[in-house]
């Protein structure tokens, strides 16, 4: 059964499509509260874009988070007491010098209660972080899960080039384990012969007899819990065991960061390894059980989860991140589709939707929908130089490659002078075409001057047929898969239920006419 991968806020995915009970294992990865901007580092190209914001302001959604969680939550939405008396008290003892703080707690509080509800009784949740907000993020989860269900925190410690500084070097994050209900009844399988007993331990405890003596009375007694002698003999695994298997997993994980080179990495920023997610996985989800990603980023948890045979849920809010995970599946599943998209524009209202809401998604989206990629270099808003995408075409019959620029357009009010500027940037960037995708259908006017801009040989020898410089290309004809591209685009991701893009059908404006494009 293919996954379902949701681009939107988890917020918002969760209280709409998530029903209560109904998943037995949560890993996120939320930002961390870091105070960056990351960029997804493009494979071919080299190049950057943002891909997510990891800075926190006091600002309307965070007001509104606030105001959710002490007592003005919408109908249906059940914010534990403590909880409401938890974030007041953070409130007042952050201040208004952490602010900022304080907004992320609320956008992590708000979601984590949508978490505690979906996960069935016998589900667990791991929730990753690092030393910045771990010990608040542990208040917030005790008062939702209660401290009983609390598991472990697990130190994920991994070696990297340190940086300097007066203190010890970072170098560990935090995974907080709770589970739903506090009675032992959590799905978990212990993992074995990850990690290996000291020769000197097993020496130690090597014999029966030995851990006998141990257990009734010759191991120093904790003074902290009040014990006078050591736990009953049947707490402890039974030496011949860890031998044959290696020893249970602790709490402190070696697993090594993602090489730069390394195979697996994506270019997606904060990228965990799929080790890691596959000790999560396999402890606490069995074949077919549902494991939800609702930060999934580039998609590790969601790739782990596929490869052990689990039902996942992935959601992210970026939509490049979006693009990643699927190419990730793609490749790694090659020959079968293993997800199911929802929230993307599908159609003319959402793709709408997206550009009035967020332009800069949009744009990415269209220029991905059309085959092509985002320009070389860094792209920051307002500086691309009139250059949203690009896309490379071979002629069908030669191995002759054309650049086009892509310029995107969301708003309502265009006129011919955007033409005109999509046409003095083809030129100066020595182009062969130049394409102006339009969320609105362009006016007359503008499909004039863009006939005007002139024509430009048909990427295929066989018939000697010219097309326009220009093209506009409306959102609703890239939906519908009404345009056809003047050449092949192998970089253009075949989409199944469509077909390869030179085989889309054509136009009605298209057919009939020897001049195309
Ligand atoms: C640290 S990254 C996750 C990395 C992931 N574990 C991986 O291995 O690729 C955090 C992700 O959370 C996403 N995100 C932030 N706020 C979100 C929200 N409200 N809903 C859904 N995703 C969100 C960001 O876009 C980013 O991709």
């Amino acid at each position: 059964m293919p996954g379902d991968l949701y681009y939107g806020d988890n917020l918002d995915v969760m209280r709409s499509k998530i029903a209560s009970e109904s998943v037995d294992l949560i890993y996120l990865d939320p930002p961390f509260n870091s105070d960056k901007t990351y960029h997804l580092i493009l494979k071919e190209s080299k190049s950057q874009e943002r891909a997510f914001f990891d800075t926190w302001n006091w600002d309307d959604t965070a007001e509104r988070a606030y105001a959710e969680l002490t007592g003005h939550a919408p109908p249906g939405i059940r914010v534990p007491g403590r909880l409401s008396d938890l974030v007041r008290t953070l409130k007042d003892f952050l201040g208004s010098e952490q602010r900022d703080t304080m907004a992320y707690l609320a956008m992590m509080a708000i979601r984590l209660v949508e978490m505690h509800r979906v996960l069935r009784r016998t589900g667990s949740l791991y929730l990753h972080c690092d030393p910045t907000a771990s010990h608040y993020l542990k208040l917030i989860l005790d008062s939702i899960f209660g401290h009983d269900c609390f598991r472990n925190e697990i130190i994920w410690r991994y070696r990297r080039w340190p940086t300097k500084a007066r203190r010890f070097q970072r170098m560990h994050d935090v995974l907080l384990f709770y589970t739903a209900g506090k009675d032992n009844e959590h799905v978990f399988e212990t993992l074995y012969g990850y990690e290996k007993l000291a020769d000197s331990t097993l020496k130690t405890f090597g014999t029966k007899k030995q851990k006998a003596d141990f257990s009734s009375g010759h191991r120093k007694p904790s003074v902290e819990s009040g014990e006078t002698k050591g736990p009953p003999l049947s707490d402890f695994w039974e030496v011949e065991d860890v031998h044959a298997n290696g020893a249970p997993l602790s709490d402190a994980w070696e697993v090594g960061v993602i090489a730069p080179i390394g195979k697996e990495r994506t270019g997606y920023p904060t990228q965990k390894p799929e080790k890691l997610l596959e000790r999560v996985v396999r402890a606490s989800s069995r074949p077919g059980d549902v494991v939800l990603d609702p930060f999934c980023g580039c998609g590790t948890a969601i790739v782990v989860a596929e490869k052990e045979s689990r039902v996942w849920i992935g959601i992210d809010v970026a939509i490049r991140a979006i693009d990643v995970v699927k190419d990730r599946l793609d490749k790694t599943f090659p020959g079968k589709r293993v997800w199911t998209e929802y929230g993307e524009p599908s159609d003319v209202g959402t793709a709408l939707h997206l550009a009035e809401t967020n332009a800069y998604d949009f744009q990415w989206w269209a220029v991905h929908k059309l085959g092509g990629r985002p320009p070389k270099g860094e792209r920051k808003k307002g500086s691309d130089g009139g250059i949203d995408g690009e896309m490379t075409l071979r002629d069908f019959d030669s191995e002759k490659r054309r650049r086009v620029i892509i310029s995107v357009k969301g708003q309502r009010n265009l006129t011919p002078d955007f033409v005109k500027a999509l046409e003095t940037t083809v030129d100066r960037e020595k182009a062969d075409y130049g394409v102006l995708v339009t969320m609105h259908e362009p006016s007359p006017s503008m499909r004039n001057v863009a006939r005007d801009c002139g024509l430009v040989p048909w990427a295929s020898a066989h018939d000697g047929k010219m097309g326009h410089r220009i093209r506009i290309i409306a959102v609703a004809e890239i939906l519908a898969g009404t345009f056809q591209l003047p050449g092949r685009n192998e970089a253009c991701r075949p989409d199944p239920e469509r077909g390869p893009p030179d085989r889309r059908r054509v136009s009605s404006e298209d057919v009939g006419h020897s001049v195309r494009w």
